[in-house]
């Protein structure tokens, strides 16, 4: 379901990051539209990219697939090039890629930290360093993070190192969106409660699922949509004023 946010009356490119997952392919479904073209980004699942690509051809906007695990500079300085060389300048660019490898605390080792560090918050980094040039020259472009509200109880047992790269990521975010308030470019973050998708099931036993969502306070788990509203909100005109924002979607968590 589109959401019926207004975006520029120029063509846009805009870049999801982790577009084959619940919440980005959620946002794609939201921003798809005639003066949009969406560059898709998957890393293994190329079947669901291909599919949302079909999906919102439907609705005119067109999907160009590009695929990355975006685990090294090199990775990340080749997936900007490559967006790009095949979608040219690019006006918006929305994070809503990464997962959680869930490990108990006391097993943490240096590999786990500098993973996780790097995907969920170095490469986000990364990627718009690379991209900034093209977008100081377009003026009036936007990038929209997705955090977490793990930082704010410093996440459970098993996820306390991607509670940490979250709280670098919004660190980093509020960092970036000063640096270019006077170049048109709003750069904004989400932080999102417990969605239910498959990176949560990945993690919990059933009872830990039930447990988890019977502390929301509004009694249940949020839903992907529910996240890419926010995000599609940023990305769009309505947002015109807002910068180093991160709004929360949590259901009261
Ligand atoms: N679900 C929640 O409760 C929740 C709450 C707060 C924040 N978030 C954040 O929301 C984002 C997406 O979560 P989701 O729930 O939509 O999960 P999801 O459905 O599992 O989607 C994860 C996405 O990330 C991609 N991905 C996997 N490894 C990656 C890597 N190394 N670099 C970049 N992208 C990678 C996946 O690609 P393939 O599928 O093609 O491999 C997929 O597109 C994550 O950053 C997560 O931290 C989620």
């Amino acid at each position: 379901m589109q959401c019926g946010l207004i975006y520029m009356n120029r063509k846009q490119n805009i870049l999801v990051v982790g577009a084959s997952g619940a919440i980005g392919s959620a946002l794609v479904r939201q921003i798809a539209q005639a003066n949009v073209r969406i560059g898709l980004h998957y890393c293994h699942n190329h079947e669901k990219a291909e599919m949302l690509k079909q999906e919102i051809a439907a609705l005119s906007c067109e999907g160009i697939l590009l695929q990355s695990f975006l685990d090294s500079d090199q990775a990340c300085a080749d997936f900007a090039e490559s967006a790009i060389h095949k979608l040219g300048t690019i006006h918006a660019l929305a994070f809503c890629g990464g997962k959680i490898d869930w490990i108990p605390w006391q097993q943490l080792d240096e590999s786990n930290w500098q993973q996780t560090f790097f995907q969920h918050c170095v490469a986000s980094v990364n990627i718009v360093q690379k991209l900034i040039p093209s977008m100081l020259a377009a003026h009036d472009c936007k990038v929209v993070y997705l955090s977490s509200i793990s930082p704010k109880y410093g996440g459970s047992a098993k996820t306390l190192h991607y509670a940490a790269a979250k709280a670098g990521l919004e660190t980093a975010m509020l960092g970036l969106s000063r640096q270019f308030c006077k170049d048109g470019i709003r750069i904004n973050g989400v932080r999102a409660g417990f969605v239910d998708t498959p990176l949560q099931h990945e993690g919990r036993s059933a009872e830990e699922l039930v447990e988890r969502v019977a502390k929301i306070p509004l009694g249940r788990a949020g839903k992907p949509e529910e996240i890419a509203s926010a995000m599609a909100y940023l990305l769009s005109e309505h947002a015109s004023y807002i910068q180093g924002e991160i709004i929360t979607v949590a259901g009261g968590d």
